[in-house]
């Protein structure tokens, strides 16, 4: 159940939170600690790449939407990481990232809905009934990873939020802490970091708000504790560490359609037909199972859409695709 905040409110979270879901969040992770369990906390003494083990179980129940595909190894998707408000360099984020504070966590909702405000993370998302889902995730820089996650349907979660008929657009922001995040001392984006989805996008089946990966519960360099997985896009729409969503009549900023609005545009559908200025997208670095995820690595040729054109390519009828890349 959604409980409606007042806006700009934020809920102690043993106040208003539904029992349940705010009993299962944190008796999984007292239960774990309990058991010998580090969760995702590291300090700076820590600074070593964790093992699956160092995270609490969050699994989902396995649904149809998961691909054949061999799984990316723990250790590429957890070290192998683009997270800048944490550094640029992709070990940066598994080496810093420890830094943000997770927990407590609100979605503050504003803009074209009837129920908007300030809902902690529980009430948003229902963890008797995660979903285990498998996606290939394609990286605009031509490399890819196929990584299980878990988490919920996003359509499920904006619905609840009552958009209006007026919503065509919904945008999300990252957490935007200087202090937790130590590479946000840098202008490199725009920050907070921020992405968009139109509505039709956002409520196709396909996209996914992840709390967990590999059946634990995200750490926090993949985007913790909540992330959008989009997975025929381009890598950078799947947002991290989301705080806040809004919904719009017109199309809202993309951090990276900002900063360079040639090379990365707004819908960022994954497409080998169209080059990105400084490089070809026609085929991409397999970040598999095989030797590891540093050494020679299998190549494939990328698929319009990641593959998942019977899902989505619906949406883009009749829209030339160069054009609105
Ligand atoms: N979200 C935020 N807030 N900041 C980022 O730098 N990087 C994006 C995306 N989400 C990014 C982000 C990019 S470029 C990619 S490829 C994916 O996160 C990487 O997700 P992963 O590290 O979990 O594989």
């Amino acid at each position: 159940m959604l409980i409606r905040r007042p806006k700009g409110y934020v809920l102690k979270d043993n106040d208003v939170t539904p029992q349940p879901s705010y009993l299962r969040r944190r008796e999984f992770l007292a239960a774990f600690v309990a058991a010998g369990g580090t969760l995702a906390l590291p300090n700076a003494a820590q600074a070593k790449r964790f093992s699956q083990t160092d995270y609490a179980p969050l699994t989902g129940h396995k649904t149809g939407y998961s691909v054949k595909d061999p799984l990316s190894p723990w250790e590429a998707v957890t070290t192998y990481n683009n997270y800048y408000e944490f550094g640029t360099g992709k070990a940066d984020p598994a080496k810093k990232a420890h830094k943000l504070i997770t927990d407590p966590w609100t979605v503050t909702v504003e803009g074209e809905a009837d129920k908007t405000g300030t809902y902690a993370l529980e009430d948003l998302i229902d963890y008797n009934a995660l979903e285990e889902r498998i996606y290939r995730h394609r990286c605009v820089e031509a490399w890819s990873m196929v990584i299980p996650w878990v988490g919920v349907p996003l359509a499920d979660v904006l619905k609840k939020f009552a958009p209006n008929s007026r919503a065509k657009y919904v945008q999300f922001f990252t957490k935007y802490s200087r202090k937790e995040m130590p590479g946000t001392f840098w202008p490199v984006l725009d920050w907070p970091y921020r992405e968009g989805l139109r509505m039709d996008e956002a409520l196709n089946p396909l996209p996914f708000l992840a709390v967990g990966v590999y059946g634990r519960v995200l750490p926090n360099q993949n985007g913790a504790p909540l992330r959008l997985v989009v997975p025929w896009k381009y890598g950078y729409k799947s947002i991290k560490s989301i705080d806040r969503i809004g919904f719009s009549e017109t199309m809202p900023e993309t951090s990276w359609n900002q900063s360079n609005a040639r090379e990365y545009g707004f819908y960022s559908n994954v497409n080998p037909l169209v080059e990105h200025p400084r490089w070809s997208q026609a085929s991409e670095r397999v970040i598999g199972p095989q030797r590891g995820f540093a050494g020679a690595l299998a190549r494939r040729d990328t698929e319009m859409f990641n593959g998942y054109g019977d899902a989505v390519a619906t949406l883009y009828a009749g829209m030339d695709l160069h054009k609105n890349h």
